[in-house]
């Protein structure tokens, strides 16, 4: 992942990191990536893992990279709670890890900075052995509706930002400028904090940062679910604009995985409501590949990744493994 993101500061441009859970999240996605010829990072949470037994989507996600071998892809562990599941990831086969030390390993209460260093630092000497990236987080998104987030927003301070990359040594970092996980990031008008990026860019303007919850939640494709018997009220998530301007103060890593949830949740329920007879899970799965394909293009094109693929010949574990150790020295 180290890769994909200093070519994205390079080129100035922003990557999406994508949440997969199954096969059809994860051929739609690959299929956006194929035709726009765009790097990406696929994620897997730890809920994802648990859901799909761990080996089942590890190999999906294998997959995903043998079968578009001229797309730059990293296999990400998202929100890393400790050391364990880092190292159970990187055994897995991961090429990048978040240890997300802004919160104990209960995903919900807040750690001191000198606790969130030790543990960063910690999978950071492990992952960097096995060239594995390793992406830290600095402060603390709101929203708990999904498990992650511990309902109150700390904002990123940019001096402790600075601290915090010197002292652990994390290839990337996931800033807090007010976004928060799930379909209901904000009661009115979305405001992000985005003198922090700038802030923290100037400080740190080598190490890529990270945005997480950055779906949009489109009226589109909440309007689908609505319609076809879904209840999702006031739903708000920060606009492709916001996005576009985090991407051009120095944000490189685009956490989505809410977009996808509304995606396959509205193909799914307009099929089978337009087809009361279907039996076959087949023909409504492949409507809502299709629905994240079409959702996740579109983020392609408006992140600028779009055509990037083939800018670079990507490296290979072994190859970021004698790059982490002539950094040592
Ligand atoms: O980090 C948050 C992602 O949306 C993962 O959500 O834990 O429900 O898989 P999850
Ligand atoms: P969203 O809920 O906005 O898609 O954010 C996903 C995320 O940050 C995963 O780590
Ligand atoms: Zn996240």
């Amino acid at each position: 992942m180290k890769q994909i993101l200093d070519e994205a500061i390079k080129g100035e441009y922003g990557v999406g990191a994508f949440n997969v859970n199954n096969m059809e999240q994860i051929q739609g996605i690959m299929q956006a990536a194929s035709e726009t010829k765009s790097p990406l990072i696929i994620q897997a949470s730890r809920g994802a893992l648990k859901y799909t037994k761990m080996l089942y989507l590890k190999y999906l996600m294998v997959a995903a990279a043998e079968d578009n071998p001229d797309i730059p892809i990293a296999l990400h562990l998202d929100h890393g709670n400790n050391f364990e599941t880092c190292k159970q990831a990187i055994e897995l086969g991961f090429s990048s890890v978040m240890i997300d030390g802004s919160l104990k390993e209960d995903s919900k209460t807040h750690t001191t900075f000198e606790e969130n260093v030790e543990v960063t630092a910690k999978v950071v000497e492990y992952a960097h052995k096995f060239g594995v990236t390793v992406e830290g987080e600095l402060g603390t998104l709101g929203g708990i509706e999904d498990g992650v987030g511990s309902g109150s927003i700390l904002l990123t301070d940019p001096a402790d930002a600075e601290r915090f990359v010197k002292l652990t040594g994390v290839d990337a970092l996931a800033l807090a400028i007010g976004t928060s996980h799930g379909a209901y990031k904000f009661k009115q008008a979305p405001v992000l904090a985005m003198d922090i990026i700038s802030e923290v860019k100037k400080r740190l303007p080598d190490t890529p940062l990270v945005m997480h919850g950055s779906s949009s939640v489109p009226e589109s494709l909440v309007d689908i679910i609505n319609k076809y018997g879904g209840n999702i009220q006031h739903a708000m998530g920060v606009p492709i604009k916001s996005i576009q301007e985090a991407i051009k103060r120095g944000v490189k890593k685009i956490n989505v995985d809410t977009d996808g949830r509304l995606a396959i949740t509205g193909a799914i329920r307009k099929y089978m409501a337009e087809h009361p007879e279907v039996i076959d899970p087949r023909d409504y799965f492949g409507e809502a590949r299709k629905a994240v394909y079409e959702t996740v293009k579109s983020k392609m094109i408006d992140f600028g990744t779009a055509g990037h693929a083939g800018d670079y010949k990507p490296k290979t574990l072994s190859d970021m493994i004698e790059f982490y150790k002539s950094k040592q020295k």
